[in-house]
């Protein structure tokens, strides 16, 4: 029996969010709560807030959705639940919920990996977004986001080489706490990116991490703490003055690093369908170098519109819906994970 229409449940960090989605990657609806202004006072996300917000907000989604979608349970065939990495208490409130709708509805469900759902994103597809023509596997996929920088080769659904990751901070971590030091709130990457549009990205100089001359890892905790160590020297006045400059010039060297392992990956797998995704990838100069560059050698690009890039359900409920149709489901056993490799 093929699956042919999966309700998605995401509530790994700090955003609630369901959506229904087909076979084919269409999406009926996907609502969600971000919850940025509940962790912006602690300048990060805390685990306990989070959690507290998915009980409050998950099924008043949910209803919220179905309604959306026009659609009620019994179009519904299968769920699909982020299960694993994440904030455990977040994870919880997703796991239970899937697994008690599974229960009541007498519909089997299956546990997804949070980052299989970022790679599955660029199939999405909805009434005025559609992948770009052509693409298809196997793609070069660079998954940026708050908690993940990561460049993955992507054969089929299920087949991940892990190529390169990040040996401490993600990119977003590292913006967002550049930004927070300069007084940008949280989190800071859109704003950053923002300022940086009216800046210089040469008046600093920021390092880049070399390290890693011939493999496909990321490190960023180098240049977050000479970005904070700069900071320090300056007065707020100074600061205040130079904060475009500041942005572009940081941002840039963000960018650079994620370019050069980027470019080097594509060309190591000769890649012709290449993706980036997560929240980062919003980024606006991290967009023009990338399209550009893939522009000038003929690649196919794909970077999912925003509402798919960022955390979501609709990706999970694609992942999950590709995996039910291959036979697999989870059982009441399933439980959170904190950690686990993709
Ligand atoms: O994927 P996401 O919504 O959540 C996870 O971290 O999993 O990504 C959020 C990250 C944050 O670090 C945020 O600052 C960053 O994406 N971000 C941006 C931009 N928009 C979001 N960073 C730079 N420029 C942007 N325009
Ligand atoms: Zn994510």
């Amino acid at each position: 029996m093929a699956f042919l229409q999966t309700l998605g449940i995401e509530t790994s960090c700090d955003d609630t969010s369901v959506a229904v989605v087909s076979d084919k990657g269409h999406v009926f609806a996907v609502t969600s709560a971000h919850q940025d202004l509940a962790h912006q006072p602690f300048g990060g996300i805390v685990p306990e807030i989070a959690s507290r917000n998915h009980t409050l907000q998950l099924l008043p989604l949910l209803d919220q959705c179905l309604n959306r979608a026009q659609l009620n349970w019994t179009d519904i065939d299968s769920i699909a639940v982020t299960n694993r990495p994440g904030l455990l208490g977040s994870l919880l409130v997703g796991v239970m919920t899937a697994k008690s709708l599974s229960l009541a509805k007498g519909l089997p469900f299956i546990g997804v990996h949070h980052l299989e759902g970022h790679l599955m994103a660029p199939f999405l597809r909805d009434e005025s977004h559609q992948p770009p023509e052509g693409f298809d596997y196997p793609f070069l996929a660079l998954t940026v986001s708050g908690g993940h920088t990561q460049l993955c080769w992507v054969t089929g659904v299920g087949q991940y080489e892990i190529l390169g990751r990040t040996r401490d901070d993600a990119a977003g971590e590292a913006l967002d706490k550049f930004a927070k030091s300069l007084g940008l709130g949280f989190p800071g990457g859109p704003a950053l990116d923002r300022m940086a549009q009216n800046g210089n990205p040469q008046a600093y100089s920021f390092p880049r991490s070399h390290f890693d001359q011939t493999g496909f890892d990321f490190s960023f905790s180098g240049l977050k703490a000479a970005g904070i160590r700069m900071l320090e020297k300056m007065s707020r006045d100074e600061i205040d003055l130079r904060l475009a400059d500041l942005c572009a010039s940081y941002q840039e060297a963000v960018v650079d690093c994620l370019i050069e392992k980027f470019e080097r990956a594509v060309e190591a797998k000769n890649a012709r369908n290449v993706v980036i995704t997560g929240g980062v990838s919003a980024n606006s100069r991290l967009r023009t170098r990338a399209t550009d560059w893939c522009a000038r050698h003929n690649l196919c690009l794909a970077v999912p519109p925003l509402r798919y890039c960022t955390d979501n359900a609709a990706m999970i409920a694609y992942a999950g819906n590709l995996r039910l149709n291959r036979g697999e489901t989870s059982d009441q056993s399933l439980g959170p994970l904190a950690r686990s490799p993709l």
